[in-house]
């Protein structure tokens, strides 16, 4: 009998990107995946807007990317089911939504329950939906950030696997705001995808289960900070 290999590589989980813009959390996702031993290989993504700036990344990177435009289409059921024949041919083992500005169906949530992902630009369940940094600003937030969760049937709401939080400044533009947070977004979304795909982080009915990622107990973001000698 043969000996088995020390040390047997374990499978990459696949992953399909869906985006509908400029694509910069899909770049981020295939840089991380270039580096040894990440736990996930994007091997497919999808765009539902013809002229994204996203399908440049997925060209030069030679990933299989499918466009279909949701206009064709007289309904979103009929768009999701050509979405969902390609993601059939593609076998992913996990979604990762990166700006992917379309509702899902309760349908599509069904199918792959604890295999999609998606990132916000929010500390959710604060701030759903749009115009978040905006929002956060008017309202006088002094931490907003960024998110990364399951998707549910409902508008950017499911079980959270992680969080970036990001202090507003005073003189933050919904723009520097929106910048400092991409930023975070960038780090935050490979290292969400590594801990799904790696079996650290998990969905067991609609709660999350954390295995082995040690953090700071105790570890807060001040903002604004404390006094020198106030922190303890
Ligand atoms: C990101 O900021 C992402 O968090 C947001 O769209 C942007 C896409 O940028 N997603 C949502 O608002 C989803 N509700 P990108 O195309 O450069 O990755």
């Amino acid at each position: 009998m043969a000996p088995q290999r020390a040390s047997a590589e374990v499978r990459r989980k696949r992953v399909s990107v869906l985006f509908s813009g400029r694509g910069s959390n899909m770049a981020s996702l295939l840089m991380a995946a270039m580096a040894p031993g990440y736990p996930a290989i994007i091997t497919h993504a999808f765009t539902n807007v013809p002229g994204a700036g996203g399908l440049e990344i997925a060209r030069k990177n030679e990933i299989a990317v499918d466009v279909i435009d949701h206009r064709a289409f007289d309904s979103r059921e009929a768009h999701e089911a050509a979405v969902m024949a390609k993601l059939v041919e593609a076998k992913p083992d996990i979604i990762c939504l990166a700006g992917y500005m379309r509702v899902l169906s309760e349908g599509f949530v069904r199918r792959y329950r604890g295999k999609i992902l998606n990132i916000h630009p929010s500390l959710l369940p604060s701030f759903k939906g749009v115009d978040t940094h905006h929002r956060a600003r008017i309202a006088g937030v002094r931490v907003h950030g960024a998110t990364v969760h399951f998707v549910d049937e409902t508008l950017d709401g499911g079980p959270i696997i992680a969080q970036a939080a990001v202090p507003i400044e005073a003189g933050d533009s919904d723009d520097t705001l929106a910048a400092r947070v991409l930023e975070a977004e960038h780090r935050l979304y490979p290292h969400a995808l590594a801990l799904v795909a790696s079996g650290k982080v998990r969905l067991s009915g609609s709660r999350i289960v954390v295995s082995d990622t040690p953090h700071e107990t105790g570890a807060a973001l001040y903002s604004p900070p404390l006094p020198a000698g106030d922190a303890g």
